[in-house]
């Protein structure tokens, strides 16, 4: 199979705007890229390209699955971080991207605070730009790796029931995942605190779930999201064992779920507040394969965007 060629857009800054086949071709070329390192004969299409990853944020998941993901392909990998950089003597988000672009790799990886951060850089540099993550905007290849995890287990997304819990006014996650998952069929409820749900979340196609207990009774699939703590200036909760007590996954919650229903976290998890550990390491839960899934679908997002 080749990549999916994007023909309209050489980056990938979110999954608004995509369309349905360009998601399925981009998983079939995951599916294929899976199985071939499965099997111990991984393709190398990147072979003599470099790739930078460029991250302004903390990431661990995000950052290692790509870099693997490239060099499993043959490129090589430029690891870019604040710690260590020129930014500590003032140099700007355009001037590093426009320098690292100059050193010529075929993408950029960025993950920045700032929402529109990596749309700002594609216009001014001549490689790919794909978006790891900025602000709370978007975060396109995490909620490829989440729909691509549920349609592995379910077979497709249309007609099934997700539920995304918890912070969802500070989460790309979130943003992404509702583009994602409605794209390819499925109905998305979200539910968190009030003070956590954007007033015109509906918008984006999903709808607010009247209670969550019942949301995560009725669901196929529960994505729990931490509090982004490092994105609200006042805290938009009294406290952690409180969001625990009202908005937590428990235990005993999970075990109302729907027979085969699912849950996920995108990661870093904070066990004990969103998910409790008995639900995080349990049966339902998806997390590591969703990490294994992230460096198959990074290996198609590079493979598409990065020439
Ligand atoms: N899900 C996610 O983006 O994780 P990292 O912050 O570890 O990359």
């Amino acid at each position: 199979m080749s990549a999916p060629r994007a023909t309209r857009n050489p980056h990938l800054l979110g999954i608004e705007g995509l369309d349905r086949s360009f998601i399925e071709a981009l998983f079939e070329l995951a599916r294929e890229h899976k199985r071939a390192v499965a099997s111990g004969t991984p393709r190398t299409p990147l072979a003599g390209r470099a790739v930078a990853n460029l991250f302004f944020e903390d990431s661990t998941r995000t950052r290692t699955s790509f870099e693997i993901a490239a060099k499993t392909m043959g490129a090589e990998v430029l690891n870019w971080t604040v710690a260590g950089s020129s930014v500590s003597k003032g140099e700007s988000l355009l001037d590093t991207a426009k320098n690292v672009d100059a050193i010529g790799p075929g993408a950029i990886i960025i993950r920045h605070s700032s929402s529109g951060a990596a749309l700002l850089v594609s216009r001014y540099v001549r490689c790919s730009v794909i978006n790891a993550g900025d602000g709370a905007h978007e975060h396109p290849s995490q909620a490829l790796l989440d729909a691509f995890t549920l349609q592995d287990r379910f077979g497709t997304l249309e007609g099934k029931r997700v539920l995304i819990a918890g912070d969802i006014l500070h989460s790309r996650v979130a943003r992404s995942n509702i583009y994602c998952l409605r794209l390819l069929g499925a109905e998305v409820l979200v539910s968190g605190p009030p003070t956590l749900i954007p007033r015109d979340i509906e918008m984006l196609g999903c709808k607010v779930a009247p209670s969550f207990r019942s949301a995560v009774e009725m669901a196929d699939a529960v994505m729990m999201l931490r509090l982004q703590a490092e994105r609200q200036p006042d805290q938009a909760f009294p406290s952690a064992r409180e969001y625990a007590a009202h908005w937590g996954l428990t235990g005993a919650l999970a075990q109302q779920m729907k027979d085969g229903a699912v849950v996920l976290h995108p990661g870093p998890v904070n066990r004990g507040v969103e998910l409790s550990p008995e639900v995080a390491d349990g049966v339902r839960s998806t997390i590591l394969d969703q990490v294994a899934n992230g460096v198959a679908i990074r290996m198609a997002i590079l493979e598409t965007f990065a020439w």
